[in-house]
């Protein structure tokens, strides 16, 4: 379990957009859905390409895998499409002193 890792002020995080921090050796994808912070490992569980070079959804509150499509729930982490079948990791995420933090709790 990692200690907690500071990824932007809060102000740097505004809706729709995304960012990525690392947690030791666990890159971490953070989103702001709506105002809404979530966190997911950014390795896509189909063939571990960053999720972080996707797009998101905001309607859908989903991110697709650019390198074949795979499309991964932004609130649980579940895979939506083929040809990805697992969930992605989902970690804790907050906000103190003014930026995010994430934390791989695993
Ligand atoms: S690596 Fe993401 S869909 Fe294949």
């Amino acid at each position: 379990m990692s200690e907690w890792t500071f990824v932007c002020a809060t102000g740097q995080l505004l809706p729709g957009e995304k960012a990525v921090a690392w947690a030791d050796d666990t890159p971490i994808l953070v989103v702001n859905l709506d105002g809404e912070l979530y966190a997911l490992e950014d390795r896509c569980t189909h063939d571990e390409f960053e999720l972080s070079s996707g797009d998101i959804d905001p309607v859908e509150g989903s991110i697709t895998c650019v390198l074949h499509g795979a499309r991964f729930d932004l609130r649980e982490g579940t895979a939506l499409c083929a040809p990805a079948y697992e969930p992605v990791a989902k970690f804790p995420v907050k906000i103190e002193h003014g930026g995010i933090w994430v934390r791989d709790d695993r």
